[in-house]
């Protein structure tokens, strides 16, 4: 029987790589666990309601039209991002997203304070053509957008999977939503979910 040394484990890859998997698992864990009970990042921050019908509608044309692959919604505590973005983003401005839209490719600006930034009409004219309003622009026009109307059914099944992540739509709210929905574009939702963005912590002082 051979001793159960540093250099043994190191001589036998398949050990070590069982050893290795088991170390960063419990450091893992150690790390990720905690977060779920800690108040700081389950809590709200003052203010952050769920989201309204009309925005978490144009939250789901966000995911779709896949604005994430070049835009993040998440401001780092550094200088150069608070300086450009305003107040860096915190865990609880989060708690209702589900899934987060964070991301990690910034082709364009980082959008988690956009919010109140740009006027509803710039947005509009931005998302039909963004070279209307910023020549130098390469993201691409979504002008389908405002010929798209939303369809108010689908909102209700939207709402009851929120509930069931925790998000505390009451049972009023969602009978009440599809009303809020009828001749709405997709157009109209986005813009909407845009102007929310972050409004919660004031931007720059
Ligand atoms: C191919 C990459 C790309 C995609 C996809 C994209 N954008 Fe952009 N976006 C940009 C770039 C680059 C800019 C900066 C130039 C400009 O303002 O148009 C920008 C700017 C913006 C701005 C202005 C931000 C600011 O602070 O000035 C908003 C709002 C925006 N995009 C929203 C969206 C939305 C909503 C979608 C999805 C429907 C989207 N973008 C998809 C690249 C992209």
């Amino acid at each position: 029987m051979k001793n159960f040394t540093h250099e043994w484990i190191e001589k036998n890859p398949w050990l070590l790589i069982g050893l290795v998997i088991l170390v960063i698992s419990v450091g893992g864990l150690v790390e990720i666990v905690p977060l779920f009970f800690q108040r700081s990042t389950t809590e709200p921050v003052a203010g952050l309601a769920p989201y309204s019908p009309l925005r978490l509608a144009g939250r789901d044309v966000y995911i779709r039209e896949g604005c994430y692959n070049c835009h993040s919604q998440m401001i780092r505590p550094f200088r150069a991002e608070t300086e450009r973005y305003g107040h860096y983003s915190v865990a609880g401005e989060f708690v209702y997203d589900h899934p987060f839209q964070w991301g990690s490719k910034r082709t364009g600006p980082d959008l988690a304070r956009v919010g109140g930034r740009y006027s509803d009409e710039w947005h509009r004219t931005h998302l039909d053509n963004p070279r209307d309003v910023v020549p130098e622009s390469n993201m691409p026009g979504y002008p389908w957008l405002a010929r798209t109307g939303l369809d108010p059914a689908e909102i209700v099944p939207k709402m009851r999977a929120m509930q069931l992540l925790a998000v505390p739509y009451s049972e009023k709210d969602v009978t009440d939503a599809p009303a809020q929905l009828a001749g709405k574009t997709e157009q109209d939702a986005l813009v909407a979910y845009l102007q929310g963005l972050g409004t919660q912590i004031k931007k720059r002082n």
